[in-house]
Formats: C-alpha cells, structure tokens, sequence
C-alpha cells in the first residue's frame, strides 16, 4: 500500500486587540518591565476583549487556516481543539467550534497542558496516515488570562491569551511529521496547578478566599524541567528523523522563557538565531504558542515549503511534545538510503555528535553550579 503523509496545507491564527505591557503591569503588582524582560524575554502579551471567547478565537483561527488551504469546512472530517480554558467546563469547546465553523464532522477537546496542539497534531497526522481521514483541523486556542491571578506576580506577567490552527491534508509525498515524541511526567503535577474548581475540590467559598481557582506555578520546577527537557527531547526525534541538528532549518519552542531557548541552543550547540520567539509580543499563550510561533514564522518568509522544522512544547502535567515537521516536500534523509557517500558523512557526524553530547551531559551539573556561583557574586 502507497504509504500515507500529512501536509500542513493552511495555517491561521486570532490574537485579541487588547495589549497588556510590561509598563502596566508595573501598576498593578510589585513588578518592572527591567525584571520581567531580563528574565523572561517578554515586553508585552495580549488579553481577550469582551468579544473574544475560546470558540470565537478558535474559529478565527481556523477559518483562516482552511482559507489558506482552499478548503470549505465541509471538507473537514475531524477537529481537534487543544486547550485549558474552554467557554464551558461543559460542552468540550470543539463542539461549539464544529457548530460555528458550519462543520460536519466529529471534534474532541484535547487536553495536554501548553503541549496540547503538539499533542494534536500528532494525532491528527496519524488519523490521515492510518487511512481513516482525510483532513483534520487542528486549533489551539486559549483564554489563560481567566485562570490567572492578577494580584500574584509570579504568574501574572507571563501568560497571554491566542489561539492559531493548522489544516492537515492526506499527501503521497514524504511530508509533515516526519518524528515525534510525545511525554508526561505526572510526578510533578502540583508544579504547575489550578488547585480548585475540578473534582477533587469542587468550587467552594474557600476557593475564592484562598483564591485556590487560579493557577499557582512553582517556576523554578518547571524551570529546570524545561531546560532539561528541550535539548534533550529534540536531539531525540532529529535523530528518530534519520537527521541532525545541523538539517534542521527552524526551531519552534514554546514561548515561555526566553532563558529556556538560549539553554536549549546552547546544548544542541545551535545558534539561538535559529530559534524563532514572538515571546516579547505574547508572553506565554499556552497551548497557542507553538502554532501561533509557526504561522508567524511563516508570514514572516523564516518558514518555508521544503525546510525542515523542529517544534516542542511543555507545560502542565508536566508533559511535553516534540516533532520535526517537513514544510512541503524536501530531500529524503541520507540515513533512510541504503548506501551512499551521503549516508556515511551522516553516521560519521552523527557518532561525532553522540561523543560531544555525553561529555556536555557529564560536565552538566559542573556547569550548572559554575553558572550559579557567578550568578551569586
Ligand atoms: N517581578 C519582580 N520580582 C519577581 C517577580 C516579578 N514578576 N516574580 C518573582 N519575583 C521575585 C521572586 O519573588 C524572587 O524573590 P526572592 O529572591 O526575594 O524570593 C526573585 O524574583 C527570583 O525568583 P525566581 O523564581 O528565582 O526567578 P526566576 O529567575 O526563576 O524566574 C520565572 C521566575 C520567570 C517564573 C522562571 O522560573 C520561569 O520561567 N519558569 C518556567 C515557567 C514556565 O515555563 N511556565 C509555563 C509552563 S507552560 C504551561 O503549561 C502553562
């Protein structure tokens, strides 16, 4: 049987009007626009106006993307609508965005933390290899601003609200997602939590004096399981890629911490110029932020059909997902052809590579304490 593949054919996103900055923050907590930029890399992020719901962004979004594509909504046979904070705890907001696209197919709500449209799109890709659809939308969209506390600095200055959306098409040429990997580490749930409102502690007085309904992030956690996990994730699916770092043309990362895609680039011993972030406009949007990244890459003329792009996200849970994506049709990897000069360079630069990074992983903790001492002084 021919094998099946799934092209990225239309991309769109939706981000609401409403600009909060650095510089207004300022006035609501003890914060700066020095602190927040240093450490983050984020100098302003936007929040929904009254017009703006979940479902409303997520149509945006993903009209623009079946727009892009040529497609009607009635071609869709399936939507998957990743977030954190639908208009509704019930109905799963895909419904609602099957309804208002004029859809005529099944949809699901998917959620995976800030992973969620990575997690999606892995999904949606192995809908169409496996045979049983066609075309999938794929959206991500979020109105993060409702679960944060805007009297608590920790989290406040980071989050922003978007959404963005990609229709995947079935193809016969080598395309799309050419590796993934997909993770959780539920040992870590309470590093990033909204600890009221589901099951286990249903709404209650004590939620709102406590103010239990909004998230709490232990930063420093997700930190350091970030910064670990980027670099070590990808060089993971460039490899199950048949590829190396040096192949890849773009990485998108999620946009939560401009520190945590400079460690990254640094342990894939990449330029961080390769590495795209719009964090400075957006802040963290969730489980919009890789796609919404992606679509903006693209505008930008920085993604291209025939690269070959490197994506991951994480987030609560902890989990995280990864891909390399193939932007319309490239060159096959030289390590899929049985032999030739190309696949021997490959394997010799791969057995180099391999050398370097379990030096890098064994000076690691000298590193990290180095870094530490310096910081201290
Ligand atoms: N303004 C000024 N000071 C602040 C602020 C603020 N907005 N926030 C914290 N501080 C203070 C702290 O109180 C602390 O003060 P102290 O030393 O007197 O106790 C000091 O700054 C340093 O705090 P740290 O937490 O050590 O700061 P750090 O450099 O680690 O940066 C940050 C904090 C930005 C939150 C970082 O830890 C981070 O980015 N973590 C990852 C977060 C993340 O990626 N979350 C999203 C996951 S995605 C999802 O699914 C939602």
């Amino acid at each position: 049987m021919q094998e099946r593949y799934a092209k990225i054919a239309g991309w769109g996103k939706y981000v609401p009007e409403k600009i909060l900055t650095n510089h207004d923050l300022e006035k609501m907590v003890d914060t700066s626009d020095e602190w927040i930029r240093t450490r983050t890399g984020i100098q302003e992020r936007r929040i929904r106006t009254e017009n703006d719901t979940n479902s409303s962004m997520a149509v945006a979004a993903g009209r623009q993307a079946l727009e892009k594509a040529g497609l009607a909504p009635t071609d869709v046979d399936l939507i998957i609508v990743a977030t954190s904070s639908p208009d509704y705890l019930l109905p799963p907001v895909s419904s609602q965005v099957q309804h208002m696209l004029g859809a005529k197919c099944g949809a699901f709500q998917l959620g995976a933390g800030c992973s969620g449209w990575v997690y999606g799109l892995v999904v949606g890709t192995n809908m169409i290899r496996s045979g049983a659809y066609d075309t999938v939308l794929v959206i991500g969209s979020e109105i993060i601003s409702f679960a944060i506390d805007y009297t608590d600095r920790t989290t406040c200055v980071l989050f922003g609200d978007a959404a963005a959306a990609v229709v995947l098409t079935a193809s016969e040429e080598p395309t799309g997602v050419l590796a993934f990997e997909l993770g959780s580490d539920g040992s870590d749930y309470d590093a990033l939590i909204v600890p009221d409102a589901g099951s286990s502690n249903p709404l209650s007085q004590s939620t709102i004096d406590n103010r239990n309904g909004y998230i709490k992030m232990d930063g420093r956690r997700v930190f350091k399981f970030a910064s670990r996990t980027v670099a070590q994730s990808l060089k993971r699916v460039i490899d199950q890629a048949g590829l190396l770092p040096d192949d890849i043309d773009l990485f998108i990362p999620h946009q939560a911490n401009a520190r945590i895609v400079e460690a990254g680039a640094r342990l894939l011993r990449q330029p961080v110029d390769k590495f795209y972030m719009n964090i400075h406009k957006y802040g963290n949007t969730s489980t919009a932020s890789v796609p919404l990244a992606m679509v903006e890459a693209i505008e930008e003329g920085r993604l291209k059909d025939g690269d070959k792009v490197a994506m991951i996200a994480f987030g609560a849970g902890l989990t995280w997902a990864t891909v390399v994506v193939q932007m319309g049709v490239g060159e096959i990897s030289p390590a899929h052809s049985l032999f030739s000069a190309a696949r021997l360079n490959y394997l010799a630069k791969r057995t180099t590579n391999k050398v370097i990074d379990s030096v890098q992983m064994s000076l690691l903790p000298l590193y990290t304490w180095f870094v530490g001492r310096n910081k201290k002084k």
